[in-house]
């Protein structure tokens, strides 16, 4: 979703600019925009809509501005059109002074997030004499801040606290002031916003990817406060405009996590990138005792006895994040014997909810941004329920708001489509089904001990399955100009395809629908003829007949059969035309591995139509509004 960036130092700011926009661009965008200011002239503000290339090269590269400090965005449209007009920076001047090129802005920014009383707010200003060039919420946000700035006298810390009491809704905001040449302040509320620091220079970003190759020392900037950052040094502030003492913290990855080393793709490259992140999210947690393996909770912040009290479980997620729930639902069921239900964190946030008092509520993200499941683990919290966050990203706000954090270890996802960060949330269910399962004595030691060993076995496996990849390219060269497809499976099964399904169309934009294969007779059959593509996911011994069935019925109606299966249910090939084999583990565990062929076949079925594998339209890596 929409990008920040911002630049104060002795180096030219522009380039800085687009070189940190060009590291966001996997959050998916579809305008962009400068604004730098050179000393006391007018700040010089560029737009573009479209890629960033276009932005790049209407600057020569950002040469053609000059200035040692500035701002830049890429925008995910939500209030108005992709257009030059809606990309950010916004300015608090007229439109008038604006196309004529005189300084329109005593106050210049940018935005992330959604400020829901904006229309509210437009017409408080109208009323003011302001006049509004956009359809944006943020062109709202900008003159509140000179209004108040204008109104009361007051500096830009006083003037943002008060717009930020006024505003309801989301936002990291990096504005400039024209008074306060080579200063960037920032405002945060529910969107994330860093800010890096190194000798004489400082630099703002929305998500650390951005700043990496420029420094690894970062503050992290809390809801509801604000900053002045100069070069080198910065300075925040609450909401009464006391300063408050922050931490610096140093980025442990390394900037070549961000690049693409040799793939294609970011997304193959991520692809690659499974078998390590499952490994290392095992190993996170697990630990080496005199009487064997066990897994060690106490990083998480989940004690035995809290494990032993939790009355049900609710995981409440998005996307992909949210399948990983629908697979756990499964797992914690047959192996823990929890009660569990799964929601869609944006179903969740908004119904009456009936959480028994000893309920676990388990938010799964991978970027801790995602709007509607922060909103749900603050409804949770605010219900007195304990949360748990399932989070990939260090620092980010449900990692810091839920009461235990279990981290994944899969290191910054950059493609927009989640393939190393699901199988990463996947192992950590995994990880805290077994434990709940020993722990509330579901199973016995032996039992404890064996699913240990086969979840070890797991990253080789996915390692073996990546090395056989040419079949399913030459298959997704031939389906390539397909119109449908439909997966489907019980049960873990089930929860494989919904994420085997939305990785094809995301990526691809093959319209394609996962059902649970006993329900597809229920309507859905009807859209079956000559030549439909119909994946039928059979990794579960106890109903692979079952699916067998559905994919026959589905055949007889003209459907072209793809199996996906374990080594040695040949059966298969008597109904499929062509068949997929994983290896085989303990069936909780399939999801893990039949997952792989779905995301390669995604993937080539994108690169086959000729698409934007990383970059999808529409899509955004980080949804950080509702
Ligand atoms: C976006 C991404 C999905 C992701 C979902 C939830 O829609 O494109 O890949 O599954 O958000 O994101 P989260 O960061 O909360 O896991």
């Amino acid at each position: 979703m929409c990008g920040i960036v911002g630049y104060t130092g002795p180096a030219k700011a522009a380039p800085i600019l687009l070189e940190g926009l060009a590291k966001l661009e996997y959050r998916g965008y579809d305008s962009a925009g400068l604004a730098v200011r050179d000393g006391d002239a007018p700040v010089q503000i560029v737009k573009s809509k479209g890629r960033l290339r276009a932005l790049a090269e209407k600057t020569d590269e950002g040469r053609a501005l000059a200035g040692n400090v500035g701002i830049g965005h890429t925008r995910w449209a939500t209030h108005g059109e992709p257009s030059e007009r809606n990309a950010h920076p916004h300015v608090s001047g007229a439109p008038e002074d604006h196309d004529r090129s005189a300084d329109p802005s005593d106050v210049v920014g940018v935005h992330n997030g959604i400020i829901e009383n904006y229309a509210e707010l437009k017409e408080k200003l109208r009323k003011n004499g302001y006049s509004f060039y956009s359809e944006t919420d943020t062109e709202v946000a900008i003159k509140l801040v000179e209004y108040y700035y204008k109104k009361y006298g007051i500096g830009p810390i006083d003037a943002l606290a008060k717009t930020m009491v006024r505003v309801r809704g989301s936002y990291a905001l990096a504005v400039m002031f024209r008074d306060y040449p080579g200063e960037i302040y920032v405002a945060r509320k529910d969107s994330p916003m860093i800010i890096g620091v190194t000798e004489g220079e400082s630099f703002i970003a929305s998500d650390v990817p951005a700043i990496l190759n420029r420094t690894r020392s970062v503050y992290y900037i809390d809801n509801l406060e604000m900053a002045c950052v100069r070069p080198g040094s910065v300075a925040f502030y609450n909401l009464d405009g006391e300063q408050v003492e922050k931490q610096l913290t140093t980025i442990t990855w390394d900037a070549e996590a961000a690049e693409k080393g040799g793939f294609e793709h970011f997304m193959m490259k991520e692809i690659h990138e499974q078998p390590k992140a499952v490994r290392d999210t095992l190993h996170s947690v697990l630990r080496e005792t005199e009487t064997g393996k066990e897994i060690d909770l106490s990083s998480v912040g989940l004690s035995e006895e809290e494990i032993r009290r939790v009355s049900q479980l609710h995981i409440v997620a998005c996307g992909s994040a949210w399948h990983v729930g629908v697979a756990a639902q499964y797992i914690f069921e047959d192996l823990a014997a929890i009660p569990v239900r799964v929601e869609l964190a944006s179903e969740f946030r908004y119904r009456r909810l009936l959480l028994d008092k000893d309920a676990l509520v388990v938010i799964v993200s991978q970027s801790g941004e995602t709007a509607d499941s922060l909103a749900a683990l603050r409804e949770a919290k605010r219900l007195g329920i304990k949360t748990l966050g399932i989070v990939n990203t260090v620092g980010s706000s449900i990692a810091r708001e839920a009461d235990s954090v279990f981290y994944t270890v899969a290191g910054p996802e950059i493609a927009v489509a989640t393939t190393k960060a699901y199988s990463a949330q996947l192992m950590a269910m995994y990880l805290l089904a077994v434990q709940f399962a020993r722990v509330r004595e579901e199973i016995d030691a032996q039992a404890y001990a064996d699913y240990l060993t086969e979840l070890e076995t797991i990253p080789d496996k996915i390692a073996r399955l990546l090395e056989d990849k040419d079949r399913l390219q030459w298959f997704a060269a031939k389906f390539s100009n397909a119109h449908d497809a439909f997966f489907i499976g019980r049960g873990i099964d089930y929860a494989i395809s919904l994420e085997g399904s939305l990785k094809m169309k995301e990526i691809s934009y093959l319209h394609s629908e996962a059902y649970a294969a006993g329900e597809l007779k229920h309507g859905t059959i009807s859209l079956i003829e000559e030549g439909t593509l119909v994946i039928g996911v059979l990794t579960q011994s106890a109903l692979y007949e079952k699916t067998v069935s559905n994919m026959v019925e589905c055949k007889a109606r003209g459907a072209y059969l793809m199996g996906l299966t374990g080594y040695g249910n040949y059966s298969v090939e008597d109904a499929a035309d062509f068949t997929v084999y994983v290896p085989k583990t303990d069936p909780h565990f399939m999801a893990s591995l039949a997952v792989v062929p779905l995301q390669l076949l995604g993937y080539y079925l994108s690169v086959s139509r000729g698409l934007d594998v990383d970059k999808p339209r529409n899509l955004a890596k980080s949804v950080t509004v509702e």
